[in-house]
């Protein structure tokens, strides 16, 4: 059992932040496949605290995608503490704070991945903002900056202090951004060495790996990211076979092919045609991956400018593919 503060998701299955991503649309449909709990994209604390609109709307939440964690990034403590009491009024279930993000833009202010380097300051940010929220706080890190300083041992330690409720270690260095494989190693030393619960994060790819990840790090939650996109079914069959032992099938082509094209429906119905059709081609090209004929789907998903255009090749694949 995962237990965040006085939270306690239905199940230790979290699908991770992922910016760009997992939007409302996303983590509606991983809600409904079960998964515990949804982290939303992280969210500039500045950009908060001056009210800029994209990011206020970013802290809103439909009943459909809780239990949701919001993720602030930031580091200067006041500006931090000022947008938690802010994000605090869209009412989530868990606050968290990005200390894992790799990209130069975030890093060159010192925020994301950069605290790692500064465990002081990072203390000092998860204080201001514990202090600023009732909501159980959380901080989501890497194994360090890079090969030579590995220290989310020590990060781990002092952001319990501070008053995290609970971490996510992601077992990769700033330096690896998202390559190599994840070493769950350190994930195993910060829940032996951390007093709080422990979210372990990084390549689980199948329930089994996800089960594999729970008996080797004797983490308490497991947060899945690139291996669910266009594939919300993993979340399901990894609830599934922590809960029972037994495997649920992968869906059927024809089922991803229907999934993408109601996926294409909502992400219209939220943000409108022309970005809609969009940003749903880089779903639609992760639902088909891996399929026979997924060159030519996505060539033909690409070309299309309109809802109506790319309904047509989604429902045509999946005809194609045996769906009624
Ligand atoms: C496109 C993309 C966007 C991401 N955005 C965020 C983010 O906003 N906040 C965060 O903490 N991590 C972010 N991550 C990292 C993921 O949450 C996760 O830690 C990482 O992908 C490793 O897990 P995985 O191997 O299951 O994908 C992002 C990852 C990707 C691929």
């Amino acid at each position: 059992m995962l237990h965040i503060g006085d939270f306690t998701p239905a199940n230790p299955v979290i699908l991770a932040p992922m910016a760009g991503v997992t939007d409302t649309v996303f983590r509606r449909l991983a809600i409904e496949f079960g998964c515990g709990m949804v982290w939303g994209e992280m969210v500039s604390a500045r950009a908060v605290v001056h009210g800029n609109q994209r990011s206020m709307e970013m802290l809103e939440i439909a009943p459909e995608e809780r239990p949701m964690a919001i993720q602030l990034f930031g580091s200067d403590p006041g500006t931090m503490a000022e947008a938690a009491r802010i994000a605090e009024t869209f009412r989530p279930e868990v606050l968290d704070i990005n200390m894992g993000c790799p990209t130069p833009k975030i890093v060159k202010n010192g925020e994301g991945a950069a605290l790692m380097r500064d465990p002081n300051l990072a203390g000092r940010v998860v204080e201001a903002v514990a202090t600023a929220t009732v909501l159980p706080v959380t901080v989501k890190m890497r194994k360090g900056w890079d090969a030579g300083s590995v220290n989310a041992v020590e990060v781990a330690k002092t952001v319990e202090a501070a008053g995290a409720k609970a971490i996510t270690v992601h077992g990769r260095t700033r330096e690896a951004f998202y390559s190599g494989r994840a070493d769950w190693g350190i994930i195993r030393e910060v829940k032996e060495q951390a007093g709080i619960p422990v979210i372990g994060n990084g390549d689980m790819d199948s329930p089994q790996a996800a089960k594999a990840m729970l008996d080797e790090t004797g983490c308490d939650g497991v947060m899945v990211g690139r291996a669910a996109l266009g594939n919300p079914w993993l979340l399901k069959r990894i609830v599934h076979y922590l809960g029972t032992g037994e495997l649920l099938p992968p869906p059927t082509p024809a089922e991803r092919f229907l999934l993408a094209e109601r996926h294409l429906e909502m992400i219209v119905a939220h943000k409108g045609e022309y970005i809609g059709v969009r940003e749903m081609r880089k779903h639609a090209a992760w639902y088909v991956k891996g399929l026979a004929g997924a060159s030519r789907a996505k060539e033909a998903i690409n070309r299309a400018t309109t809802a109506g255009m790319m309904r047509a090749i989604l429902r045509t694949m999946a005809e194609e593919f045996g769906a009624p």
